[in-house]
């Protein structure tokens, strides 16, 4: 059997290959084409693949010998799913060992959009700070404030623990709702709509799905307070950022902090330059130990399936 990663990972697959099944990584160290994918894995049983992957139901059909694709991410939105199932492809994700990184760096933008953190970074950088002074750079304080859970999730919940270390009250919106987590988090079940209105920072943990593609627009917008933050770690395309950047510029919110983005890895020209912005390059689960985790899941995951084992994390 063949297993072929479609990019280097913080641990070795080929040295955790059991016998029987030959791993090849790519030697391309950025994301592949789908041509590229197609031609590299055309005669493999098993892919360890990246978000930025497009394994489309055209891509997958060009990969005749595929059973089983372990996606090192915990969201799967760059699989066609219906087409896997339709092929019998079992799908594997890494949720869990990532929880805690991508929490700590919603939090941290939170932080840095409530006190201005990149503001301040750049008047002491290029020279404007001549010593402290009462109204230098005042920013908002979090305690007693409301942040907006959008989606009670794993990752959601644990933003929501970290929230409460700060004093804030929770609200959160979600299709489904988690009475066990909302009662630990002493979170309220509110729509969507209640909670944009309601919340001064919303922060969004939804998987991307046709239905939740720009849950975050015009209209949502609008309702929003005029000092709420919005940040989002979880998927770009969640945000229409034409219209986040419209509602910037017209102050309809205070600030945004992405770590996503709609057009991933291109930013929205009008967002780059605002300082009411904090852009991440994709890291909210970027730690050593976490990307070591993921990497262990899906090679574990993707060796079991093939071997006629249950995966941990079948999707
Ligand atoms: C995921 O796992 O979905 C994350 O976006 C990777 O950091």
């Amino acid at each position: 059997m063949r297993v072929f990663v479609t990019r280097r990972l913080p641990l070795d697959p080929r040295s955790l290959a059991p016998a029987g099944i030959d791993v090849d990584v790519s030697p391309r160290n950025r994301p592949l084409s789908a041509d590229e994918i197609a031609a590299a894995a055309r005669d493999a049983d098993g892919l360890i693949s990246m978000l930025s992957d497009p394994l489309d139901a055209s891509l997958l059909a060009r990969l005749p010998r595929l059973r089983v694709i372990a996606n090192y991410a915990v969201g799967v939105n760059n699989v066609d799913l219906a087409a896997a199932a339709a092929r019998g492809i079992v799908v594997c994700n890494t949720p869990d060992v990532l929880t805690a990184a991508t929490a700590d760096l919603a939090i941290t933008l939170v932080l840095m959009l409530a006190r201005r953190t990149r503001a301040a970074e750049r008047l002491l950088r290029t020279g404007g700070f001549d010593g402290w002074g009462p109204e230098l750079l005042l920013g908002a304080s979090l305690d007693g404030r409301v942040l907006g859970i959008v989606g009670l999730g794993r990752i959601g919940a644990a933003v929501g623990r970290r929230a409460r270390a700060f004093g804030m009250r929770l609200l959160y919106a979600s299709p489904r709702p988690s009475p066990a987590a909302a009662a630990e988090l002493g979170a309220e079940h509110v729509p969507l709509g209640d909670l944009l209105a309601r919340a001064d920072v919303v922060s969004l943990h939804a998987p991307l799905t046709a239905e939740t593609r720009h849950l975050v627009d015009a209209r949502a917008l609008a309702r929003m307070k005029p000092t709420a933050l919005l940040v989002n770690t979880a998927r770009g395309p969640l945000i229409d950022e034409a219209a986040l950047a419209d509602a910037l510029e017209s102050r309809t919110i205070a600030g945004a902090g992405l770590d996503v983005f709609e057009r991933e890895p291109s930013v929205h020209p009008r967002l780059a330059g605002r300082d009411d912005v904090v852009l991440l390059p994709h890291v909210g689960s970027a730690t050593r130990e976490t990307r070591e985790a993921m990497a262990r899941l899906a090679i574990d995951d993707c060796f079991a399936a093939l071997q006629g084992r249950p995966p941990k994390h079948r999707f």
